[in-house]
């Protein structure tokens, strides 16, 4: 999936995707916690890479984090620009910031890497491990999966499915050690599964 192709494919669907968010949002509690445990109260900036409508960039940001919200579509950073007023937003890529090597403290990829092809993901990763101060934290939310790596069709572009040890693997590789993991079966979708790991830079 090139970086074009998943641009275009939330560029024509970021009104839908902006809509999920009307209402209000509130994720799952243990994934908030499990964020807030690992990116808030952090000495040094934050990054909610692929931060999409701006919804986690925002609540880091009522937290006292001191974050930025980074993504490649225009309408998404647009609409958190005029939706979260007070937060950061940055539009860009997050393999391509123009932030110097080892000065964030903090960075949340909440299902920003799942479009990525699994050769990608490990280079995304070692790019992560590089903006990191030493010890910084990385929090990465994923499709779990219990059968392998597999690509599946998601409702704005193809994504990948990770066994959640896999992943594991990959983040140590990267040079990451894991900190904290969770998992959710999801009862009515189980195509769904997700999954999310803490990791520290080593
Ligand atoms: C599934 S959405 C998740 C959005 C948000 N993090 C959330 O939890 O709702 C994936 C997001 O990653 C963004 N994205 C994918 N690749 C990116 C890249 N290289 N740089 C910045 N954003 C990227 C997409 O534009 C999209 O907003």
């Amino acid at each position: 999936m090139s970086l074009e192709s998943v641009r275009n494919a939330y560029s024509v669907a970021s009104e839908q995707y902006i809509s999920l968010f009307d209402g209000g949002w509130q994720d799952h509690e243990d994934d908030t916690a499990l964020v807030r445990r690992h990116l808030v109260g952090l000495a040094g900036p934050v990054l909610d890479l692929g931060c999409g409508p701006g919804h986690w960039t925002a609540y880091l940001h009522a937290l006292g984090a001191d974050v930025t919200g980074v993504d490649v579509v225009p309408e998404f950073i647009a609409h958190a620009q005029a939706t979260h007023v007070g937060s950061r937003f940055q539009l860009g890529s997050m393999t391509e910031l123009n932030v110097a090597e080892h000065s964030v403290a903090g960075i949340l990829a909440w299902y920003s890497t799942i479009h990525l092809p699994p050769p990608e993901l490990s280079r995304v990763l070692s790019v992560f491990r590089q903006l990191l101060v030493p010890s910084g934290m990385l929090v990465v939310g994923f499709f779990d999966s219990d059968s392998g790596v597999s690509e599946f069709d998601h409702k704005v572009i193809t994504a990948f499915r990770w066994p959640v040890d896999v992943f594991a693997e990959l983040l140590a590789e990267a040079g990451f050690a894991e900190a904290e993991r969770l998992q959710h079966p999801v009862a009515e979708r189980p195509d769904r599964e997700y999954a999310a790991i803490a990791a520290r830079r080593a």
